[in-house]
Parts: C-alpha cells; sequence; structure tokens
C-alpha cells in the first residue's frame, strides 16, 4: 500500500516544483519529502517487524503442532512439549511430558523411591540436584537448573530417551526450598510442576538413621566407601550393627523442629498441584505407587528397586541406650514411635 503512496508524492513533487521556484515553496516541498521519508521508513521498519514475527509463529507452528486433544483445561498447565537443546526426541517429539520435584527430607525413603520411579521407562528423576550448593546459591541458580532439568537438557545418570513422560528431580527441604520458597512456589505454578512430598511418619527411625548414616561417612565399614543405600542383604547386615547412642535430652525437641519443618513446608506449598506420601504407607501398600503413577499420568507398570533396607526389626536393637529413649518419650505424642513397626 505504501509503495502507491510513494509514487503519489513523487508525482505531487513533480507537478508541483516546476518553475515558481520560490524560496519558500522549495522549503515547502522539503519538508515535506522529509516528513514522507520519514513515514516511509517507519513504515518500512513496521513491516520488517511484522514479517519478522510472522516468520516466527510460522516456525513455532511448524514445530509445536503438538496439542492433546482430549485434555482437560485445567490440565493445560501440567502438559509440556519440551525442545530439548542436547539431544532429539524423535518420534516421542510430541508425547507430553510432565514436569515434577520429589520434596523430602534426609533419610525419608527418598533415594529408595527415587529408583523404583527411575525403573519406569517413561519417568526420569535426576537426582538430588541441589545438593551442590552453586546450585542452590540464589534464585537465579535455582531457576536456571530447574529450566535445564525440565527442558531435559540436564545430564545425570537418571534414565533419559526421547519418550520420557515425567521429568523430574529429588529436592531436600534444607536445600535452599525453604529458604526460597515464595520464588519457587511461583516458579512450580506458572511452569505448571507437580510436587511430591515423601516423608517418613516415624520419625525415631529416620534418626537412627541419621545418626547412623553420618557414623559410616567416617567410619565406613563397607570396604573403606561410605554408602547410604545398600544392594544386597549382606552390606545391609554390616551397616545395621552399629548403634547409635540417641541423646535423650534433645530428642523431643529435635522431633518437634522435624514436624514443625514438614508442617511448614506442607503450609508453604500447599497452592502447587501435590501429592503427600509416607515412607512406611509405600511400604506397606503397594497400591501407593499405582497412586503415584496416575498423578503423573505415566502408564502403569510394576516399579523395582534394587536396594536393600539397612535397619528393619525391632527398634529396641538398633540403638545403644533404648532404656533413656524409652522413658523420654513414654507419654509424650511420640510415645508411638516406640512401638510403630513394619514388615517389609
Ligand atoms: C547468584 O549466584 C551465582 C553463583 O554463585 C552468582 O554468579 C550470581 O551473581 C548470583 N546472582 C545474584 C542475583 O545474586
Ligand atoms: C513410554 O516409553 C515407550 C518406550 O520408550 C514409548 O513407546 C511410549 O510412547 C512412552 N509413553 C509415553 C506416555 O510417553
Ligand atoms: C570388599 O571387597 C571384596 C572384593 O571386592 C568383596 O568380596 C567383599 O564382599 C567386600 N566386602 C564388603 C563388606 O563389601
Ligand atoms: C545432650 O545434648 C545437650 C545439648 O546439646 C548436652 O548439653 C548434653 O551434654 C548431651 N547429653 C549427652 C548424654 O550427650
Ligand atoms: C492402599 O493405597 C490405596 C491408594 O492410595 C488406597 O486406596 C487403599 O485404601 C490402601 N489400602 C490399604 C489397606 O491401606
Amino acid at each position: 500500500m505504501f509503495e502507491h503512496l510513494c509514487i503519489l508524492i513523487k508525482d505531487t513533487i513533480v507537478l508541483k516544483a516546476p518553475k515558481k521556484s520560490t524560496l519558500l515553496l522549495r522549503m515547502i516541498v522539503l519538508t515535506f519529502a522529509m516528513v514522507c521519508g520519514i513515514y516511509i521508513c517507519s513504515m518500512c521498519m513496521k513491516q520488517i517487524s511484522t514479517r519478522t514475527n510472522v516468520g516466527f509463529t510460522n516456525v513455532q507452528m511448524h514445530k509445536k503442532p503438538c496439542e492433546a486433544p482430549n485434555i482437560d483445561p485445567r490440565e493445560k498447565r501440567y502438559v509440556h512439549y519440551p525442545n530439548p537443546k542436547t539431544f532429539s526426541r524423535a518420534e516421542c517429539a510430541c508425547n507430553p511430558v510432565r514436569y515434577f520435584a520429589i520434596l523430602s527430607t534426609q533419610r525419608s525413603g527418598s533415594g529408595w523411591f527415587e529408583t523404583l520411579l527411575n525403573s519406569h521407562a517413561n519417568i526420569s528423576s535426576n537426582g538430588e540436584i541441589f545438593s551442590v550448593k552453586d546450585r542452590r546459591s540464589n534464585i537465579s541458580t535455582i531457576v536456571e537448573t530447574l529450566d535445564t532439568i525440565y527442558n531435559l537438557d540436564w545430564l545425570s545418570s537418571a534414565s533419559k530417551n526421547e519418550c520420557t513422560a515425567a521429568v523430574g528431580l529429588k529436592w531436600m527441604l534444607n536445600q535452599g526450598l525453604m529458604v526460597n520458597h515464595k520464588e519457587i512456589v511461583e516458579y512450580f505454578n506458572t511452569n505448571g510442576v507437580s510436587a511430591i512430598f515423601l516423608f517418613r511418619r516415624n520419625l525415631l527411625r529416620r534418626m537412627i538413621s541419621i545418626l547412623a548414616n553420618s557414623y559410616d561417612q567416617n567410619a565406613k565399614p563397607l570396604n573403606g566407601t561410605h554408602k547410604s543405600h545398600v544392594h544386597s542383604p549382606h552390606e545391609a547386615a554390616i551397616l545395621a550393627k552399629y548403634k547409635p547412642t540417641i541423646n535423650a535430652t534433645m530428642l523431643i525437641p529435635n522431633l518437634r523442629q522435624v514436624e514443625e519443618m514438614v508442617a511448614k513446608a506442607l503450609e508453604d506449598f500447599k497452592s502447587t498441584r501435590h501429592i503427600i506420601l509416607y515412607y512406611e504407607d509405600i511400604i506397606k501398600n503397594h497400591t501407593k505407587l499405582v497412586e503415584v503413577q496416575d498423578f503423573l499420568k505415566v502408564p502403569q507398570v510394576d516399579l523395582k528397586s534394587r536396594q536393600v533396607k539397612i535397619h528393619k526389626g525391632s527398634l529396641s536393637r538398633q540403638v545403644e541406650n533404648w532404656g533413656d529413649i524409652k522413658k523420654a518419650l513414654k507419654g509424650t505424642p511420640y510415645e508411638s514411635f516406640l512401638h510403630a513397626d513394619y514388615r517389609m
């Protein structure tokens, strides 16, 4: 359209210019030409930018015809079609991917739980990524790390293939999660990340596991290597030989502190799409794993782990000063921790 305008302007100049070449007329023509020039220039710019926009839209249209046809509008936010930089999703490019994060505390079975998830061909859980301090130094490094994971570009030993349908990580509450909870909740809600809370009901057992694990870090009874998780009953038996002594004075304040931290995490993250799991429930009831797979919207399979439980059987045989502990917990809300038991 502006080409026509140019011709029109040229004609005007040509028609009006001849003979009566007074200074005033020349000035008017010059000004007119300048205004026209600016106008044409701005039109050109506009067209260039529209054209580029159109180009981008076209590229996206080509790359992203991926829309699951029968998706609940409320679910849309949780369905993604990442386009990784490091590899091609090939024939699964249009398989929807869900983002998740396992939010847990140390020694609550999250390592075991993650191996179960990773035994699924379509699930990729990348481990305790924020155990590395640099990655959690501030919200920018956290967001950058999460973006890489959810774009399927994180390199780890976790099963990863073009047909991943759920991708995530394991994240301990004390690894920058609680400190930056506001920004992280916002990230989860805007990017459609689902939270899987995994806690342990019996916090006394958890405490024993923590003490034993930190003992192992120094003593290393397994051929001089520190192992938080083991794969044979023989190794488990060696690790279980160590019986920690629990400081009975500090026991109740410690248990209460953990309880409060868990309650705060649940409160802080309540606006996210989430599921709450307890280690003991998963051990007792394998249907829980079906619930998890439904939550992640992955095909149901039988999940397996090679890990072997380290501490089993009665608690009384797992600590040095059982008598003190019994006395400390008797008549408190935590008394049930003394008895609660389960069989593998
Ligand atoms: C965040 O931490 C990284 C790495 O420690 C640092 O390079 C960066 O400047 C920090 N950014 C802000 C906004 O503090
Ligand atoms: C799960 O993985 C298999 C094999 O890699 C693939 O054929 C299938 O399409 C995937 N399923 C989903 C829901 O992505
Ligand atoms: C130590 O290593 C040897 C040889 O690799 C192995 O046979 C043995 O079972 C290991 N012991 C433990 C406690 O893992
Ligand atoms: C238990 O912990 C308290 C506070 O840290 C300390 O004062 C006390 O000596 C400890 N008791 C034992 C038996 O270690
Ligand atoms: C096992 O878990 C499923 C799914 O969460 C639940 O519906 C069922 O009631 C549980 N069964 C028992 C015996 O607790």
